[in-house]
């Protein structure tokens, strides 16, 4: 996750392995610079803090020992690692988010914690969050906001003669907002109102923001921020906004359920702050594991659904067949349902493949902190970071036939062949992604609308768009497509 390593590839087994392991060696570690895309995001204070990366190989040498990161590109080696992880998987350091909570003394959430303090939340938050059936209770709720924005993308499109939507992530962010916080809340925010609530728009800047700086903090030792401010500084007013945010939202909803119990009313809250603060986690908790699940539901369904809709609209000849699978199901009814998805294969499909294409997480890691390890015959000590190069296993010609190319049906059958764990957009295993099943709903749910509503079509002489990484995979440009109404 870093843009900057000393880091050692392993693609495959070494040659030479004497007694079937290999201690891997400083000697095949090279010094990789991977500037050209950050440099071009790159304003004058991260450029200064670019000079000054000779400088963080001591403060990285402290926390993770001789050898600092290994990056693993095989499938097989993926595999090998997350069948290694143990009880309480460790993802990464995420150094700056943590050292942030320590200074201003916020608690640690889902994305942070670690040890029996993530175990005990993970453990709660998986019960409400995995479970098909508690899932697919959510659909109402997700429903409710779907409408919201079937109606903005109508009011966006008859704006212009052509039907032309500029920007659809910028929709989509706060469709993933509103999303999440329903979810969250049971309450709406007003992401989708044709006047978006400034705090609201304040909230997705400060997550872009963060972003964005957290490659960079987290690749400066702490006592530049000393010598260079700005990051650290701008990085930290993004957290205090988003804690700030998510407070002011949990406290209100509280106050209410307390203002209930004070009328005698009965509380029958299915939202998640509320069983949260109802199974005795702490407040302080509470608040820091909403603010990450709020974040993680924004730019995260905002890819998804912007990636989708831009492939759909460049084939045609799917997005037809898409349509044609959910208006089977539907059979004349207007709103899909969470069981209707389980008759959408090509549904599911499609958003297999643009996982696979532009995965959010283009490369995740584990850091196995109880002992050594043993991957592809090299022996990889405790603590070493290992990264896991997704968007290498996912692109990968050995593994999918014309692997740039978006075939969903790909996935229809299993003749590709494909390992299992050639693309796994959620992660694998005890730490995998815990909004799974509520991204998936709420994807499924509005492509399926946004079909009933609209041919999609890309806008005319539109360029093609590449991904680029801003710790998640995101659109390097804008997306505009046009939305024509049915
Ligand atoms: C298409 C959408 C999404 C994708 C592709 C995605 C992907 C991921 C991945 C790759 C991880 C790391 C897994 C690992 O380390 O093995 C993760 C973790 C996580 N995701 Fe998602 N995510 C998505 C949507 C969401 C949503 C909507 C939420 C919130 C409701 C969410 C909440 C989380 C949380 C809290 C974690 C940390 C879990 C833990 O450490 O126990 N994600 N996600």
């Amino acid at each position: 996750m870093c843009m900057m390593h000393i880091y050692i590839y392993i693609t495959s087994n070494p040659p030479n392995c004497r007694n079937g392991s290999n201690v891997v060696s400083k000697n095949l570690s090279l010094f990789h610079t991977n500037t050209s895309r950050y440099a071009s995001l790159a304003s004058g204070f991260c450029e200064r803090a670019l000079h000054c990366c000779h400088l963080y190989g001591p403060v990285w040498k402290a926390s993770f020992g001789p050898i600092l990161t290994v990056h693993v590109a095989e499938p097989e080696l993926i595999e090998q690692v997350l069948r290694e992880e143990g009880q309480h998987p460790m993802r990464s350091d995420l150094s700056s988010w943590k050292d942030y909570r320590k200074l201003r003394g916020e608690g640690y959430g889902l994305l942070t914690a670690e040890g029996e303090e993530w175990q005990s939340v993970r453990s709660l938050l998986g019960k409400h969050m995995l479970r098909p059936k508690a899932v697919e209770a959510y659909d109402g709720t997700l429903n409710a906001v779907v409408t919201d924005l079937i109606h903005k993308l109508k009011l966006r499109s008859q704006q212009s003669s052509s039907g032309l939507v500029t920007d659809i992530s910028a929709e989509f962010y706060r469709f993933g907002l509103e999303g999440i916080s329903s979810v969250l809340f049971e309450s709406r925010i007003g992401c989708l109102d044709p006047v978006v609530p400034v705090e609201t728009e304040r909230f997705i800047q400060s997550i872009n923001t963060m972003f964005v700086m957290t490659l960079l903090t987290m690749a400066m030792p702490q006592w530049l921020h000393r010598l260079l401010p700005r990051p650290w500084d701008t990085f930290c007013r993004c957290w205090d906004y988003m804690f700030q945010f998510a407070k002011g939202h949990i406290d209100q909803r509280l106050e209410d359920e307390r203002q209930k119990t004070a009328r005698g009313e009965r509380l029958e809250g299915r939202y998640l702050t509320y069983f949260l603060s109802q199974a005795g986690v702490p407040l302080k908790s509470v608040y820091s594991n909403v603010t990450e699940l709020l974040l993680a539901g924004v730019d995260t369904i905002s890819s998804t659904l912007s990636w989708s809709l831009y492939e759909l609209s460049r084939h045609p000849e799917v997005q037809t067949a898409l349509r044609d699978e959910v208006r089977h199901v539907m059979k004349g009814r207007s709103v899909p349902e969470a069981r209707d998805v389980a008759a959408m294969p090509l549904m599911k499909a499609v958003m297999k493949e643009i996982l696979r294409l532009y995965p959010v997480i283009p490369a995740n890691a584990r850091v196995i902190t109880d002992r050594d390890i043993t991957v592809g015959g090299y022996l990889i000590p405790r603590n070493t970071l290992i990264t896991l190069c997704h968007y290498a296993t996912s692109r990968d010609p050995r593994q999918f036939c014309d692997p740039d190319a978006f075939v969903p049906r790909r996935w229809l059958s299993r003749s590709e062949g494909s390992h299992p764990f050639a693309s796994v957009p959620f992660g694998v295993g005890k730490r995998s992604c815990v909004g799974r099943r509520i991204a998936e709903l709420e994807v499924y749910l509005a492509l399926a609308r946004i079909l009933m509503h609209f041919n999609v079509e890309p806008a005319e002489d539109s360029d093609p768009v590449q991904p680029m990484t801003r710790t998640l995979l995101v659109p390097e440009k804008q997306i505009n497509l046009r939305f024509i109404e049915r």
